[in-house]
């Protein structure tokens, strides 16, 4: 189950510590970092070195669902709860019973669910919806969350009393961009998984200049985005291009986000989706409308994503709220269009 945490910098290795000393303590524990720096990989390790090896290690998204549907998912339901509940079921504090559940985004509950899962932590026993009788509980409760949680608290969005519950180990994982020591072992590392799931003769490894590259790209999407990438260069072969086209992004995004970039420089990049006599001329063979489209598409998220991010000093959670999207979707853009931050 998941891979070891690979890592040679002083916050893998204090985070390995961690994971060590805490494991067989079955402590209470929040794990912070950005979307796709290994939180969900940490929890894993505290379970695979932890007594509770072999029993339930349940995982549920709090940001994924809605907070009727998280609540009878958490906890559970007896037939005839609510209309639509025809069976019994067991919720996830059931299922992990003896084990770990990790409350994945944790940031995102409701105030009133908080409420009931301080209770649970206070008291051990939690009762099923349309249930009188409580049911013990003994689980060793793991949340992960890239939310500033004292920022939520003070407002008003997080309990405080639930925070120090929950928070008795802190487990930080910072950026991959600030510790590229990691890059190359983790690529190491993933290229040797890769090379041996997928049919190793196409494979065309990345040579040292590609790693070099690699390893100087600031990673918004973090090690995700690191493995996406490792996978099309194995895939694809063309390393060159792959890199061509993550720079590329990148660099037009520093311009795009700079708001003293010249407006020519700017509208120089839609002069290019629309230039009728080149490359993307409909009289060209390669010239496709669905592909200028996606292009123009990309192109105006990334300026107004750029925007906003440069507006809000990079504050990801408060961008994706003027944006309207989810977190997670803002990271993945951010990540696919290849918006950095300005250097
Ligand atoms: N230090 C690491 N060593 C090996 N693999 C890693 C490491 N960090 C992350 N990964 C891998 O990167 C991918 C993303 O990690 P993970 O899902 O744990 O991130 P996350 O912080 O939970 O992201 P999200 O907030 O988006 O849920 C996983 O496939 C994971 O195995
Ligand atoms: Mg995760």
């Amino acid at each position: 189950m998941g891979p070891p945490i690979i890592g040679n910098s002083k916050n893998i290795q204090r985070v390995r510590e961690l994971i060590n000393h805490v494991a067989h303590t079955g402590l209470n524990t929040v794990i912070f970092g950005e979307s796709g720096v290994g939180k969900e990989v940490v929890a894993q390790n505290l379970y695979k070195n932890s007594p509770r090896l072999g029993k339930p290690f349940i995982k549920i998204n709090c940001a994924a669902l809605p907070e009727g549907l998280l609540e009878s998912e958490l906890f559970g339901y007896e037939k005839g709860a609510f209309t639509g509940a025809e069976q019994k079921r067991r919720g996830k504090f059931q299922l992990a019973h003896g084990g770990v559940l990790l409350l994945d985004e944790i940031g995102d509950m409701s105030l009133p669910l908080q409420a009931k899962l301080l209770h649970v932590l206070q008291s051990g026993e939690f009762a099923p919806l349309g249930s009188e009788k409580d049911v013990k509980t003994d689980t060793w409760i793991i949340a992960a969350t890239n939310h500033d949680l004292k920022q939520n608290i003070n407002e008003g969005k997080f309990r405080e009393d639930l925070y120090y519950r929950l928070n008795i180990i802190k487990i930080h994982i910072t950026p991959l961009r600030e510790r590229p020591e990691d890059i190359i072992p983790l690529i190491e590392y993933y290229i040797n998984e890769y090379s041996s799931q997928l049919n190793s003769e196409h494979i065309e490894k990345p040579n040292q200049q590609v790693i070099d590259r690699l390893t100087a790209y600031p990673w918004p999407g973090n090690v995700r985005e690191l493995q996406n990438i490792l996978k099309r260069m194995l895939v694809l072969g063309n390393c060159d291009q792959i890199l061509e086209d993550l720079f590329d992004n990148a660099n037009k995004n520093i311009n795009a986000s700079d708001p003293d970039s010249p407006v020519d420089e700017r509208s120089a990049n839609i002069s290019s989706i629309l230039d009728l006599s080149g490359k993307n001329s409909p009289d060209n063979e390669t010239f496709s409308l669905k592909g200028a489209k996606k292009q123009a598409v990309d192109l105006v998220e990334r300026e107004i994503i750029s925007h906003v991010l440069g507006k809000t000093g990079w504050n990801r959670s408060k961008a994706s709220k003027i944006l309207k999207i989810s977190y997670k979707t803002l990271l993945y853009k951010i990540s696919d269009l290849g918006i950095v931050p300005p250097a």
